[in-house]
């Protein structure tokens, strides 16, 4: 599969977030060479940024296998249990979603990480049992987009904890550029740039965009991907050059034309888009934030002074 084999393998391979590369390969070399499992790991941070990938990378330069879930996918404490127990010594476990387990799962996998046991009830009523399972030591790696989500006992249990940032233009311009080699799509390193400005600092959507403007180039135009390609397929694709699409435009002219800019409560912000609140707060909110376009306050969300001046909506006394 196509999005198995553009992922790196390597933390030489991984572009981008250099603080965490630095950190989590000190741990790493020190678990390796105690001959221990990796403390668990939280990665957090707006989606797409990598936190699966990063995942893989460890687990790959560890030199162990490592196994995928994701919260909302473990349905009962004895899947769970399940999981932990057909793990070799030292393999990963990678939970996605983690903070959209329920309780009763969260709470098996508090002595799972800790004591690396687990005590389950076998039988029913006054025959009811409780025996303890010893699990091989492995470590969890945790995934979220809302580390202020989970429990705090949960997070005390993880040993490290790193937060993935938005990518820079320069090295989402190197993701789409290695990608396009492995795509075996030849782009020219002024496109991949213009893709890296309009993904949103978000390699998956870096990715997305190169395959799609790749279609593009194919199709419509008979050739590789070139400056002007490329911003003829963008302009087809509906992303403005900043990287924002559709739906992050009416949230800007929507809390502008029907809230005179706000505050707005993100509810009523989410009714009148017609997108799901957390896909709101998750997908979209993030960047417009970290652009400089959207702020938080206590009474809700408001556009600011910049977001009137890029997006020319007049004057903000509306
Ligand atoms: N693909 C997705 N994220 C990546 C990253 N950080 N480095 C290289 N390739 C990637």
């Amino acid at each position: 599969e196509i999005e198995s084999n553009i992922r790196p393998l390597t933390l030489e391979d991984y572009i981008g977030q250099t603080a965490i590369k630095e950190t989590i390969r000190i741990f790493i070399e020190a678990a390796k060479k105690r001959d221990e499992p990796l403390d668990h790991v939280l990665l957090y941070g707006p989606p797409g940024l990598g936190k699966t990938t990063l995942a893989g990378v460890i687990a790959h330069e560890m030199g162990v296998k490592y196994k995928v879930t994701s919260g909302p996918a473990i349905e009962k404490p004895g899947d769970l249990a399940a999981i932990l127990n057909n793990l070799q010594p030292r393999d990963i476990l990678f939970i996605d979603e983690i903070h959209r387990m329920s309780r009763p799962i969260e709470e098996v996998l508090y002595s799972a990480m800790e004591d690396y046991c687990i005590d389950i009830v076998v039988g029913k009523g006054p025959a009811a049992k409780s025996i303890r399972l010893t699990l091989p030591p492995f470590t969890l790696i945790g995934a979220t987009t809302r580390a202020g989500m989970l429990s705090s006992p949960l997070r005390d249990r993880f040993g490290i904890i790193q937060r993935l940032e938005y990518y820079t233009d320069e090295e989402l311009a190197q993701i789409v550029s290695r990608t396009a080699r492995l795509l075996e799509t030849p782009i020219i390193e002024e496109a991949a740039l213009e893709i890296a400005k309009a993904s949103r600092g978000t390699p998956r959507v870096a990715n997305r965009l190169l395959k799609r403007i790749r279609d593009i180039a194919l199709i419509k135009y008979e050739k590789n991907i070139d400056f002007t390609v490329c911003l003829k397929a963008l302009e087809l694709l509906n992303i403005d050059r900043r990287g924002l699409d559709e739906i992050d435009r009416r949230i800007i002219q929507v809390i502008a034309t029907q809230f005179k800019g706000g505050p707005v409560g993100l509810e009523t912000l989410a009714a009148a888009i017609g997108e799901e609140k957390d896909t709101l707060e998750d997908v979209y909110e993030p960047y417009l934030l970290q652009q400089g376009l959207l702020q938080r306050t206590p009474r809700g969300r408001m556009l600011t002074p910049y977001a009137y001046e890029c997006f020319e909506l007049g004057s903000l006394s509306l």
